[in-house]
Order: structure tokens, then C-alpha cells, then sequence
């Protein structure tokens, strides 16, 4: 008899059991990230590629070649992701932004950032009030700047403030989405909230825009968590219809939580789940300290047998982010199976690069607060 296999259900708004990343991939009907594609990506962007796409955490993807080969034409693309503002950021979500800033220094290619201060009012099952959804926002937005992007070539969409610029695109967007499509993808139920259903018309508006406010097909490339692919899913189908280029789509894996969760979510009491950004070096290295690992249970037995990698919540964090090259993570991880490296000494190690982060962060995180505002849209570029 086959083994049952284990349920899970991932959706943008909640992420149930354990993630079958493949089974995941072929539900949603993605393309996988072959070595082809990589060496394609590698040829057009030059230098190495960033540790999340050579380690395999992006993993999935839509019509990437195409948008590759158009730009190897000559025809450039933009790059839009985005963040629902309920609360500080953690070092995970910084993986989508973290390429994005990649393609950008790279490519000299205008970045797109939306601030969904709406969606996360509408979508908390906390009750967050509305002034701190916003609030939130400008501190999240700054820190996703810090990363490095260009102040020349990167622009927001923060909805409650650019709602006047989107919303002659998102009344069209909105007109096509039925509502049993959303019910379907979203997985709404009759005690949902309106703004919800409308809120994907939203998301929606930055794929589009560049195109509509130049009046010229201009591609887009949209790097975010498997999550949200439900809503981009929507975006493809309308956008031929509309007159603009189908997204692609560039999927990662969601990042492991601390505690041993297979999400990096702090929902309800789930604080010591991930090393928020405005944690202090005190909290930070507690939370190191009590993580979930694959070791064994006594000192000895580790020496013997090694640990295991794969299940440990440090090593996905040297793997998605704290690794600054391959040898260094090929040497954790070798390190790690075969009993030489420790969970502590491990621990150790990562705390250097994580606390050199934060430090380096901050001054990044203040200075970008002096042009974040200068990037905020806020006029429709055309008549209604
Ligand atoms: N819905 C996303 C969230 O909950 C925010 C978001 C808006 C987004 N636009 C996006 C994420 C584009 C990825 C790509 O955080």
C-alpha cells in the first residue's frame, strides 16, 4: 500500500502541515530552476550568483527565459516585489529583496516595491489597527532599502499613500477578477472580509503599471515566496487580455523557523521563531542559542555518527543567507554531517556574521530613511 502522504495546503494567507516543496511546484503548475537556466542567468548577469539562487532556495519559477532572452535583446525588464507591513521585519524576508538589489546592481534595472499597509489591516487575525499596519510600513520599507538599491531607480507603491496612482489601474484589474476565482485561489470563506477580495486587484497594479503609464509593453519580473504565486496567478491570466505582458515569476522556498517550524511565522507566541531587525545582540544571540538543530543528544555521539543538516533551523540560515560563499557553506555544512563542527562552534560562527550584519544594517537602515519618502508614488501618470 503507498505511504499516505502528508497534507499540507500553502496559500498567501496561510501555509498548513509540512511543504512538499516539488509536490508544491507541480500543484501550482511552476517551472523548476534547472542548471540551464542558472548558467543562462549567470551569462547575462556576470560576477557570481547570490547564495539563494546557487543553493537552490529559489527553486521555481514562470517564463524566466523569455524575460532573460528579451533583456539579452535588448529589451529590459523592472523588477516588483513587495511586503505586508504588520510588524518589524525578520532577516527572512529580506530573501526576495536581497535578489531583487542583486538583479538591480547588476542589470542597472528599476525596482518596484508595494507596501500593503491595507492588505495586512484586512488579512490580521490579531486585530493590528490600521495606524500601525502604516507605520510599520515606513520602517519596513526602510529597511528593504538598506539592502543597497539604486534611489535613482526604485520606486513604492505604499497603498494607503499611492492609492490615488493605482487606482485607475486596480478599478480596470478589478472589473475582470470574479468572485468565485478569488473563493477558489484564496480559499475565502462567507465570513471574510470585502477588502480581502478586492485586495488581489491591488497586488495586481504594480505587474501592470509601467506599462500602462508608458504606454509600451514593459516586462516584468516578480522574485517572492511560493505563497504568493496565487495572486500573480490572477495577474497572468488578465494581463494578455489587458494589453500587457504576462509577470514572470521567480518562486523561493519558505525559510525554516528557529524553533523547528517549517515556516519562519511568528503568529500567536512564536517570537523566538525568527531574529527580528530590531532585535537587539543580546536577544539575537538567546535566540541562536535555543534554535533547533539537527544535532545528536551527547557530545559523543555527534563526533560518531555527524549530524543532520537538513532538519536544522542554523544551517538554513547559513544556507539562505549567512554563507557568504560556497566554500564557507560547503565547509558548515561537510562540517556539520561528518561530527567535526559542533552545534555551539556552529552557533558561534553564525552569531559573528548575523551580529556584522545588524550592525552594518542599521547604519544602512538610517541613512535610507533620509530618501525613502523621495520614492513614494503618489500621481497617476495619466488621465482616468
Ligand atoms: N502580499 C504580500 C505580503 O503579504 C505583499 C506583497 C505585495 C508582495 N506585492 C507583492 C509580495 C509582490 C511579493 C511580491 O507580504
Amino acid at each position: 500500500m503507498p505511504a499516505k502522504k502528508e497534507e499540507f495546503s500553502v496559500t498567501p494567507y496561510e501555509v498548513k502541515g509540512k511543504i512538499d516543496y516539488e509536490r508544491l511546484r507541480e500543484q501550482f503548475g511552476t517551472q523548476s530552476i534547472t542548471p540551464e537556466l542558472l548558467a543562462k542567468l549567470h551569462h547575462i548577469a556576470g560576477g557570481e550568483l547570490p547564495p539563494a539562487l546557487a543553493r537552490g532556495i529559489y527553486y521555481s519559477h514562470r517564463d524566466l527565459p523569455a524575460l532573460l532572452d528579451g533583456y539579452a535583446n535588448g529589451k529590459p525588464f523592472f523588477l516588483y516585489s513587495g511586503r505586508g507591513p504588520s510588524g518589524p521585519l525578520h532577516t527572512s524576508h529580506l530573501l526576495q529583496f536581497q535578489l531583487c538589489q542583486w538583479f538591480q546592481k547588476r542589470l542597472g534595472v528599476p525596482m518596484y516595491i508595494q507596501i500593503t499597509d491595507d492588505e495586512k489591516f484586512w488579512s490580521s487575525k490579531t486585530g493590528i489597527p490600521r495606524e500601525e499596519t502604516t507605520r510599520w510600513g515606513y520602517e519596513n520599507l526602510a529597511d528593504i532599502l538598506a539592502l543597497g538599491f539604486d534611489p535613482k531607480r526604485t520606486f513604492t507603491f505604499f497603498d494607503s499613500r499611492s492609492i490615488a496612482a493605482m487606482y485607475p489601474l486596480a478599478v480596470r484589474v478589478a472589473r475582470k477578477v470574479n468572485y468565485s476565482t478569488v473563493k477558489a485561489v484564496f480559499g475565502f470563506t462567507p465570513s471574510t472580509n470585502i477588502g480581502l477580495v478586492f485586495y488581489t486587484a491591488l497586488q495586481t497594479v504594480p505587474a501592470f503599471w509601467p506599462s500602462w503609464a508608458e504606454g509600451r509593453a514593459v516586462p516584468c519580473l516578480i522574485p517572492c515566496g511560493i505563497d504568493q504565486d496565487p495572486h500573480f496567478r490572477i495577474s497572468r491570466d488578465l494581463a494578455e487580455g489587458m494589453g500587457y505582458p504576462k509577470p514572470a515569476l521567480l518562486h523561493s522556498q519558505m525559510v525554516p523557523g528557529l524553533l523547528g517550524d517549517s515556516v519562519m511565522s511568528t503568529t500567536g507566541d512564536r517570537s523566538d521563531n525568527a531574529l527580528f531587525l530590531n532585535d537587539g545582540p543580546k536577544v539575537v544571540e538567546r535566540k541562536v542559542r535555543n534554535a533547533f538543530t539537527g544535532g545528536r543528544a551527547t557530545v559523543e555521539e555527534q563526533r560518531r555518527l555527524g549530524a543532520v543538516p537538513e532538519v536544522c533551523s542554523i544551517w538554513a540560515l547559513w544556507r539562505t543567507q549567512f554563507a557568504e560563499t560556497e566554500t564557507k557553506f560547503a565547509e558548515v555544512t561537510e562540517g556539520c554531517r561528518s561530527g567535526r563542527l559542533l552545534c555551539g562552534e556552529c552557533k558561534s560562527q553564525l552569531l559573528e556574521r548575523v551580529h556584522r550584519f545588524y550592525r552594518e544594517h542599521e547604519v544602512a537602515r538610517d541613512r535610507a530613511k533620509t530618501w525613502a519618502e523621495s520614492t513614494i508614488i503618489t500621481a497617476a501618470p495619466k488621465a482616468l
